[in-house]
């Protein structure tokens, strides 16, 4: 299943989250996407789509993941799977890890399957666009509070994808 990953990142940290997800899934660097300058077509060449943003304002995307999603949601992408994950901060607890709803929001009716749900036991937060309560909609990740945690959390959900994938 050829895989390409598609990030959004401000100050570097989905970037290397990215980056990180790749080596554990054997993804190579030409399949490593910033969405910043990157046309949406391209999402064409692959299988299983890993797209993931950070959140900024008060719970909205990475900037630079506007145009590309918006030229997504005019695809035909039946046929593809789409793995989310996203980058935040629990102390922004109303909309922690928001973008990773969105996309899910924005892409549902693209034909695509989603994978890669995650488990929302073992966070700390009030609401998130992520979450219906028990489950997050992709793989969210706290890089300014618990940096520690981010391994063991790649490892499970790049696991449960390859298991999907095989
Ligand atoms: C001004 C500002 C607003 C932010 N808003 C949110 C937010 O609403 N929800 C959230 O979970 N994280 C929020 N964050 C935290 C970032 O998503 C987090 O620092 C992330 O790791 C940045 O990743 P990036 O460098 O890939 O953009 C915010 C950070 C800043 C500085």
């Amino acid at each position: 299943m050829k895989t390409g990953i598609f990030y959004g990142s401000a100050t570097g940290t989905t970037a290397d989250v990215a980056r990180r997800i790749a080596r554990l899934m054997n993804v190579g660097d030409s399949d490593v996407h910033d969405v910043a300058g990157t046309r949406p077509d391209l999402v064409g060449n692959y299988d299983l789509l890993i797209l993931g943003s950070s959140t900024w304002g008060n719970g909205e995307l990475e900037d630079d993941w506007y145009d590309f999603v918006a030229g997504l949601q005019v695809l035909d992408l039946t046929g593809k799977k789409i793995a989310l994950f996203g980058c935040g901060d629990e102390t922004m607890s109303d909309t922690f890890c928001d973008a990773v709803g969105i996309l899910y929001d924005r892409l549902k009716d693209t034909g695509a399957t989603f994978v890669g749900e995650y488990p929302a036991d073992g966070y700390t937060f009030e609401r998130s666009a992520a979450s219906d309560g028990a489950t997050m909609r992709g793989l969210v990740l706290d890089e300014v509070n618990h940096p520690e945690m981010t391994d063991l959390r790649l490892r499970a959900w790049t696991d449960k994808i390859k298991q999907m994938a095989d």
